[in-house]
């Protein structure tokens, strides 16, 4: 394999090596004090919480349930998914995952069946709350932007913010660039690496990851070895791509589990599922054109204005080469196809995509394999960043944290959820 592409392996695999290290907070915004905080927030949960932690916020219906459906390979997942149905976790012969009416409408007259059905407490519409207390230390809109300018203002030389666009709400969509010779938007003759977060909103570690890597690169940027990556790229940091849904995920002061963005649809419901808004199959399989269901792909391909924003950096940054694309399902790296079952044709691309895939899983003790494998879902920014513009495109499922918005309080026991810092192996 190509040099080029092996030292952005190393590069986006490096950080994950120093995770697992044990590390002891040192300052304000370095890498170390940030993940010893996201790994204090991860104990072990269990759901539903005791009574006083429910408090009195939950008054109804969310009007979406928590389900366990019989679903026995990825066809059937592809299925439900198209039924609007948002998957969270995949176990041998099931899916649980959240779905609204519509959704479970569909579900029984396809034939599917759900094992337990527990109804979602809904939380105040509107309010300034944040993150539960157990959760602080992950970052929401407002945090993430302070420290993303903490970033660039402590490091003049080498970093720079601007904002790629505009959410549907009017917030910005920010990205860190760093670049030991080009600033702002100034072209760059160096292979670009970009990391992207939160495609949905509720993954919230998605958000952590890019934050973390951009810290830990900007701790490190001295280092001989990294000094010689940051003189050879130019690196692309965007971590929150979709502020209005994280901000609706927790302003309760509770997890709503929103995956979508915040645009208001023809029928009055809210958000488009951003992970299928691409013009790539646009629609055709693993999404729905139901506007109030989870995973709705919009009127149109790039109908999104985050989306809109992603097209227009990308398409006006040719010296792009990869892109990891951050998720929180589970631990997995992904590599083409996501929307469809086939192979890509280029042979070359491909084994690149399987060996770096490979390397990259080694690093982190990830399975990689192909993305369709988990199901096929059309729309997805790494099928789109491919196929525009030849970059390497992974999604990275990371395991570690998974909000669970707790039942209502009448609704019996859920499950344990572990939470556990942003690492791939068992
Ligand atoms: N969890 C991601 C999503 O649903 C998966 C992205 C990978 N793409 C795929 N087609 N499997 O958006
Ligand atoms: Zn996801």
């Amino acid at each position: 394999m190509n040099k080029l592409l092996f030292s952005i392996i190393i590069l986006g695999t490096l950080y994950t090596f120093a995770i697992a290290e044990n590390s002891q907070p040192t300052g304000d915004l370095t890498f170390n004090q940030l993940l010893d905080n996201i790994t204090r927030a991860a104990p072990a949960r269990v759901f539903p919480p005791a009574a006083e932690e429910t408090g009195n916020l939950a008054s109804a219906a969310d009007g979406r349930y928590w389900v366990t459906v019989r679903a026995a390979d990825k066809y059937a997942r592809t299925r439900l998914l198209e039924a609007g149905m948002d998957i969270v976790k995949i176990d041998e012969g099931s899916v649980s995952g959240l779905a609204g009416p519509y959704t479970m409408d569909l579900l029984s007259s396809k034939g599917f069946i759900a094992e337990n059905r527990l109804p979602l407490a809904t939380y105040a519409a509107s309010s300034d709350r944040d993150f539960p207390a157990a959760d602080a230390a992950f970052h929401n809109f407002r945090e993430t932007t302070h420290l993303l300018k903490q970033m660039a203002a402590a490091n003049p030389d080498i970093a720079s913010l601007f904002s790629i666009g505009t959410s549907a709400e009017g917030r910005k969509i920010w990205r860190l660039r760093i670049n030991s010779n080009a600033r702002g938007e100034a072209a760059s003759s160096k292979p670009g690496a970009l990391s992207l977060g939160k495609h949905p909103a509720r993954e919230h570690l998605s958000n952590e990851v890019p934050l973390l890597f951009a810290a830990w690169l900007l701790d490190h940027k001295n280092d001989s070895e990294i000094k010689l990556y940051l003189a050879t790229l130019d690196i692309y940091n965007i971590p929150m791509l979709n502020p209005d849904g994280v901000e609706y995920d927790v302003k309760s002061g509770k997890h709503r589990n929103y995956r979508k963005n915040m645009s208001v649809n023809l029928d009055k419901s809210h958000g488009v599922d951003l992970n299928r808004n691409y013009d790539s199959w646009w629609c055709q399989a693993g999404a729905s054109s139901y506007p109030d269901s989870d995973t709705y792909c919009g009127p149109n391909a790039f109908s999104e204005p985050e989306i809109q924003a992603v097209k227009r950096f990308v398409e006006a940054r040719k010296n792009l080469k990869t892109y990891i694309s951050y998720h929180s399902y589970d631990s997995a790296i992904l590599y083409h196809w996501g929307g469809s079952e086939a192979d890509i044709p280029d042979f070359k691309d491909r084994q690149v995509f399987e060996k770096m895939g490979a390397e990259m899983g080694r690093f982190t003790g990830c399975l990689s394999h192909k993305s369709s494998d988990m199901y096929v879902a059309t729309g997805d920014s790494c099928d789109w960043a491919y196929a525009a513009g030849s970059i390497f495109a992974f999604t990275f499922e990371l395991k570690g944290v998974t909000f669970i918005q707790e039942p209502l309080p009448s609704a019996g026991p859920l499950r344990t959820i572990s939470r556990r810092p942003p690492t791939c192996s068992a």
